[in-house]
């Protein structure tokens, strides 16, 4: 195993024995050096955090946390203070060791950094304790009301510091414990060992025995039940939706099997889904044990589990090996992209996966356009996000860039080699994090020659712009097949009612075929198209985004209902953006603006934060 370069002995300290003061025990304190983090305002090099006992009292009246975060800690020689990061926190008190009287101060908040909390420690400290409020406007949480209420949390990159003072850098990890209190009748489950039925008192405690990151710090509460799919993995969702649900990922177990045939034993004991209101922001969020996920992949066909087998490929790449720090986030997410990829592949056949990465190379291709045209360097795989928030680091160019680069290496050395690479990877580094200098020296170390490694060009992916030349080279018949169809339906040479194939395709070739459509196409295409497939009704939802992204360059208004509907209620930034954007391109502007009055109060902060940015809300 190969720690050195980031281990580094500290100091040795001398500790007094406490049954006989008279025999000192000498105490090596080492430390794994951590790497600088732009991103959290902590400094682990001096003290840090290990374990959490959190206590917390859920409020959905005033949607606030009012909770206590007592960390034990470890610290270098000397170690004076110990610093956390918080945003939009209220600290009431703080105390250190077992309750003792403390000072600290906070630092004047900067936006998406927050404020920095410095807590002074007495020599040899082992533990501070910090009681505190959560601000209603807290970015990672999102308050759902109904008659049942509903709160979730969504913590990466940087939003764990606005319910939790912790040490928010993707280095540093913490086992934890938890003790929860919510309104009798509610479920409560966090990135932990979880409960699986609700309690009448509405008092859960939660274990995580494996060492985790902040950004992988996640609570749910709401009115959830729980179904069993396999020996580990199991579903929580709504009463309304468990039954879809649990049919839909009925296939979650026998990925988790074909992942580790892939790559190496599971780590974390259960893999369990949880199904969260449409307003989540994301696909999916890999919090381990148990991923967060949104219904929108509830196609009634498990044609969408791909999220599925993406987020179970976290449990390896990200939540075992994590970057180091969110500049390095292709390692999280290339490798992800990849993994999810091999997993489809055993489970689903290569004509599906292959399907689908020709579909993400048509989308890595258009948004390496968009972004390196104001920011080529942002098309790097290593990221330079110092002063920026790391969610402009969010793109395709980690994901799927990542993944072709990772593709390159495979189909450089071989399928054999590669994957034997990657098992020792996984198993060499795991609770560790990563970076991608280390990473390249271990490549260089363990897999690639020198020819092998002139002939992937290395530096054109990884500090240069754009897609390098030798990017591997997708090719699915399916697709193909579809492209024609394409040019053919343009071309008026087929027509919906015939010669078009649409009705016996899968959602892939529907997707690539409707977002491969021009305006110029017409209004009476679209009623036809409408007509004959009723996709304005479809049960898909990525079929429905391709689809209704046409309606509105194509103004096909009879769409725009559920168009409106679709945005008020679904609050996935990967659907949202692109829409406004088409109809802002479409000189609707005044639309998407009301629109959006009546959608905002849904979406998640992640999500306001892109869309306000987009339609200029104040
Ligand atoms: N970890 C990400 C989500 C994320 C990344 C949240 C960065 C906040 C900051 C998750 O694993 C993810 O990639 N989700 C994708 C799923 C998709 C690629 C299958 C999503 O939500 O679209
Ligand atoms: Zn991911």
């Amino acid at each position: 195993m190969k720690k050195s370069i980031f281990l580094l002995s500290m100091s040795l300290a001398l500790i007094a024995c406490d049954n006989d003061p008279k025999e000192p025990v000498i105490e090596e304190v080492t430390m794994i050096n951590l790497p600088i983090d732009p991103h959290s305002n902590s400094k682990p090099n001096i003290a840090r955090v290990k374990h959490l006992d959190w206590n917390a009292d859920i409020n959905f009246e005033t949607k606030t946390l009012n909770a206590t975060a007592s960390w034990q800690i470890e610290c270098a020689n000397g170690a004076k203070e110990i610093v956390f990061d918080t945003r939009d926190l209220t600290i009431n008190s703080v105390t250190v060791n077992e309750g003792e009287a403390s000072t600290y101060s906070l630092s004047e908040p900067s936006s998406f950094m927050g404020a920095a909390l410095t807590i002074q420690i007495p020599e040899g400290c082992k533990k501070v304790n910090i009681s505190y409020t959560t601000s209603p406007e807290a970015g990672a949480l999102l308050w759902v009301e109904g008659e049942k209420p509903f709160l979730f949390t969504q913590s990466q990159a940087i939003l764990a510091r606005t319910w939790l003072p912790c040490q928010d850098s993707p280095g540093i990890r913490f086992t934890y414990n938890a003790n929860v209190k919510v309104p009798s009748g509610l479920l409560a489950l966090m990135s932990a060992e979880n409960p699986q039925s609700t309690v009448e008192s509405g008092e859960y405690s939660f274990k995580m025995e494996q060492a985790i990151p902040s950004y992988l710090m996640a609570l749910a509460v709401g009115d959830i039940v729980f179904k069993p799919l396999g020996e580990r993995c199991g579903i929580y969702a709504t009463p309304a939706l468990i039954d879809a649900a649990a049919n839909e990922f009925m296939e979650t177990e026998q990925m988790l099997i074909a992942a580790e045939a892939l790559y190496g034993p599971y780590a974390w004991g259960r893999y369990d889904l949880l199904i969260l209101p449409p307003a989540f922001p994301f696909g999916g969020m890999e919090n381990p044990r148990i991923t967060f996920a949104t219904p929108t992949i509830i196609a009634g066909d498990r044609s969408l589990t791909a999220l599925v087998a993406h987020e179970m490929a976290h449990s390896w790449s990200g939540n075992l090996v994590t970057n180091a720090t969110w500049d390095d986030f292709w390692l999280n997410e290339g490798f992800t992209v990849y993994f999810e990829n091999r997993i489809m592949e055993s489970v689903y056949g290569s004509e599906i996966s292959e399907m689908l990465v020709t579909l993400s190379y048509q989308g890595l291709v258009e948004e390496v356009k968009e972004i390196h045209a104001e920011h080529p360097e942002d098309t790097h795989l290593k990221l330079k996000l110092q002063g920026r928030d790391p969610d402009h680091g969010m793109t395709a160019i980690a994901y799927d860039k990542g993944y072709f680069f990772l593709r390159l290496i495979e189909e450089t050395v071989g399928r054999e080699r590669w994957d034997l690479f990657l098992n020792k990877y996984f198993s060499e580094h795991a609770f560790g994090i990563m970076d991608t200098e280390r990473f390249l020296e271990y490549l260089h170390k363990n897999l690639i020659t020198p020819e092998e490694s002139a002939s992937l060009n290395i530096d054109a992916w990884v500090y240069n712009p754009g897609i390098p030349a030798n990017c591997p080279v997708v090719k699915s018949e399916r697709i193909e097949k579809v492209d024609l169809q394409v040019q053919d339906f343009i071309a008026g040479k087929i027509h919906a009612k015939h010669g078009l194939e649409y009705g016996n395709w899968l959602y892939q070739e529907r997707y690539r075929f409707l977002s491969n459509l021009p305006a110029k196409i017409g209004y009476d295409n679209m009623k036809q198209l409408d007509g004959i497939f009723e996709i304005t009704s479809t049960q898909n939802n990525e079929v429905l985004f391709a689809w209704l992204e046409l309606c509105i360059k194509t103004g096909y208004e009879p769409a725009y209902d559920r168009l409106r509907s679709f945005l008020v209620s679904v609050g996935r930034r990967k659907f949202l953006t692109p829409l406004y954007k088409a109809l802002i391109d479409k000189g609707e502007m005044e639309l998407a603006k009301s629109i959006y009055e009546e959608a905002r109060p849904n979406y998640h902060a992640v999500a306001k934060g892109t869309m306000d940015e987009l339609l200029g809300y104040e």
